[in-house]
């Protein structure tokens, strides 16, 4: 008497290896997108594109705001 394994014809038996396979590639994809960590670049970053005046100086202009300066109130005691 035959055995389960040997009643999986060879198209049966490549389509399961090939799911195998498909699965395997997509929790290594899985694996290593949940590794890259978010990093913080600060704000001097961001003057390398937004910074000429064809784009209107938005570097300039938002360090001369009030809202360069916004994350200091948080330092404050009240802000605890
Ligand atoms: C590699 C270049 C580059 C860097 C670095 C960059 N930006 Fe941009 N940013 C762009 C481009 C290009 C646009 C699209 C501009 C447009 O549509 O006119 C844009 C658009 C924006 C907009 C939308 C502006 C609008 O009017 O809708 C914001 C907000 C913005 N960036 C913030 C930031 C911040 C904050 C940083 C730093 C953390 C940063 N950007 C770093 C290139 C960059």
């Amino acid at each position: 008497m035959l055995g389960k394994r040997e009643l999986a014809s060879w198209p049966q038996r490549c389509l399961l290896g090939l799911l195998v396979a498909v699965a395997a590639a997509l929790l290594g994809v899985r694996a290593a997108e949940e590794k890259r960590e978010p990093v913080y670049v600060g704000a001097r970053v961001c003057a390398q594109c937004h910074h000429d005046q064809a784009g209107g100086d938005q570097y300039s202009r938002w360090l001369l705001s009030r809202h360069s300066v916004a994350f200091a109130v948080l330092a404050k005691p009240e802000a605890k």
